[in-house]
């Protein structure tokens, strides 16, 4: 037996009790004829004492030669310890060693496992289980754990069945590159792995499965964030016989639940906003909305004086900040610098300041009036001692330059709260974006989503205005579900794919399973799927799914601990018939 007890159990109701412990050093504490070491476990720590009066000699020497992380076990008696620690579960405690087992040693770990270590996010990752012994990785993967264990409980609940779909299977189109493995059995030819099991679950409706769910690995190939891994999991669902309404109240059925298990938190019934609100008012298809600062579109206030800036611009569109009258002119200009970084892109920022006597003085008094300032602190909702910040240019750039500022002051001003918990459904999709590359329409949820009836003859009109039954539901201003109602007969979904360029045999070669399928009596359906890493992080009140990830990949898609991806040898290669693609 290795241990009676775990690291976090032992109480003063021990005293006296021998018990048998195991775990990692985390500390040795040397006093020359005492010795303390603090035993560690993925339960806690117990403090061990040992000393020359009442330990045997043999154990004691031996105690002075343990080090950081050595794996050890002991046998011993609990007894009250004389100075508290009430800091810790068990520092009331300690325990008297009465026999010491190395189980294993230990190299000094090349950083600290402690809970504010000294490694650098790479060497972490480099030595990710040793990464994993610290209180926060530790407590974030316990802390997925606990989300996945509740989803599962709710969705079975609620009668929806866990099936597994394929990971060797064609390419779904999820808007990102596939990432691809070759087939040795099939010379020249490749899987791809899922960016979703979108097909398998409309498949599995076909099948009459009628309530699916699955926590899922699904794998993108596209450029990473902070909330973005090129594999992640999802919580997939689909439901049978379902309209959006059914969906949006099953799926907010689950978000609800999981925030007063988890969090402990009631919310209202969510909020439900249009695409085109959200883009109007907060520039952002996925707005934070536990603060204000919504946008004021000043066109008509702004355009009618000899500023040519504005007189040109597409929109000209303002926030206020509150409280922002304060910022000196250094700061002002420091923000101004900011909007101007690559990464935000804007050419410059007009600002106007709401002093507490009512009027105002702006960075354009040569062009505007205190009449025409009130109007702008009027549209974007202004107070006495706010700043309204103005940007101008063309709208969707202009929108997400504001957006982009309004996420920074929020974040500066504190409004960002992690245990404030806004969620919002996202509704009315456009149906389809225009890409610049390409120069055509792409689906913007993905080609299986249904547009809205009554939009359908715009398809052929003004396809960009064509909405879809697609919804988004947004947390703290993070996207963390997606989904739509889906097209279920074959005319529709041919037609969709013509209007998305694909010729009838592409369609076929590449979608002709699903087309066959919806021959053979395709229910009316629908679905969402949840990021549970993105889910996960912001429940657990962060945005950074990395640390909620046991090994995860750093920006350059590296696992840095195993170094993949590497290179395979050439008889790997050759067996894989790829040499000889590679040269051809
Ligand atoms: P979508 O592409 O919107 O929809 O993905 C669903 C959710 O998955 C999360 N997500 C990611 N999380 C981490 N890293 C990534 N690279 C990543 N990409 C997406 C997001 C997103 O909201 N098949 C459809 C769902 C459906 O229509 O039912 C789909 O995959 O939180």
């Amino acid at each position: 037996m290795y241990r009676s007890h775990t690291n976090g159990e032992l109480r003063l109701r021990h005293v006296e009790k021998e018990v048998t412990l195991s775990g990692w050093v985390q500390k040795v504490r040397d006093k020359g004829f005492m010795l303390w070491i603090d035993l560690r476990d993925r339960y806690g720590i117990t403090q061990l004492i040992l000393d020359e009066e009442r330990t045997d000699k043999a154990i004691f020497e031996q105690a002075k030669t343990i080090g950081r992380e050595f794996v050890i076990q002991v046998t011993g008696t609990v007894i009250e310890r004389q100075s508290k620690n009430n800091n810790i579960p068990t520092g009331e405690i300690e325990v008297l060693v009465t026999k010491l087992t190395v189980l294993n040693t230990a190299k000094t770990p090349p950083f600290t496992i402690e809970d504010d270590t000294d490694g650098g996010e790479e060497l972490r990752m480099q030595y990710r289980y040793l990464d994993i012994r610290r209180n926060p990785v530790k407590e974030s993967l316990i802390f997925r754990h606990k989300v996945a264990q509740e989803v599962r409980s709710y969705l079975s609940n609620q009668d929806f069945i866990e099936v597994e779909t394929p990971y060797l299977i064609k390419s779904t189109p999820e808007g990102a590159r596939d990432f691809v493995v070759p087939s040795r059995m099939n010379e020249g030819q490749f899987y791809a792995l899922p960016q979703s099991p979108q097909t398998f679950k409309q498949l599995l409706m076909v099948g009459g499965m009628d309530k699916y769910f699955q926590i899922v690995k699904c794998f993108r190939d596209e450029d990473l964030r902070a909330d973005r891994q090129p594999e992640f999991t999802q919580i997939d669902c689909e439901m049978a016989f379902v309209e959006q309404e059914d969906i949006l109240k099953t799926f907010e059925g689950l978000t609800r639940y999981l925030l007063q298990k988890i969090n402990n938190v009631e919310v209202a019934e969510f909020p439900r906003m249009t695409y085109d609100e959200a883009m109007q008012t907060y520039g952002n298809d996925k707005p934070d909305i536990r603060f204000g600062m919504k946008f004021g579109e000043l066109n008509t206030v702004a355009r009618h004086k000899e500023f040519n800036v504005f007189n040109k611009a597409e929109l000209v569109v303002g926030i206020a900040v509150p409280g922002g009258n304060s910022y000196t002119r250094k700061e002002i200009d420091k923000l101004i610098d900011w909007v101007k970084r690559p990464q935000v892109g804007a050419l410059g920022m007009v600002y106007s300041r709401c002093n507490d006597d009512g009027s105002y003085k702006s960075s354009v008094d040569k062009f505007y009036d205190q009449e025409d300032l009130a109007k702008w602190a009027e549209v974007t909702g202004a107070k006495p001692g706010d700043l309204v910040c103005v940007l101008s240019g063309d709208t969707n750039k202009v929108r997400a330059q504001l957006s982009a500022l309004r996420m920074e002051l929020a974040e500066r001003l504190g409004l960002r709260k992690p245990n404030e918990f806004a969620p919002l459904w996202v509704v009315d999709f456009p149906l389809l974006e225009w890409d610049e590359d390409t120069a055509r329409f792409h689906a913007m949820h993905h080609p299986f989503t249904s547009p809205k009836p009554e939009d359908m003859p715009l398809l052929d009109t003004d396809p960009a205005k064509v909405r879809a039954n697609a919804y988004d539901l947004v947390l703290n201003g993070n996207e963390i579900g997606g989904g739509s109602i889906r097209i279920h007969d074959k005319t529709t979904q041919a037609l969709m794919f013509d209007h998305l360029g694909f010729t009838p045999e592409e369609a076929k070669a590449q979608f002709g399973f699903l087309m066959n399928a919806f021959e053979y009596g395709a229910p009316p359906h629908g679905g969402i799927a949840f990021g549970l890493d993105r889910l996960v992080a912001i429940l657990g009140g962060q945005e950074t799914i990395r640390d909620f990830i046991a090994f995860p990949k750093n920006n350059a898609g590296r696992d840095v601990m195993i170094d993949a991806p590497a290179p395979i040898d050439y008889d790997q290669l050759t067996e894989l018939n790829l040499k000889l693609n590679l040269k051809s």
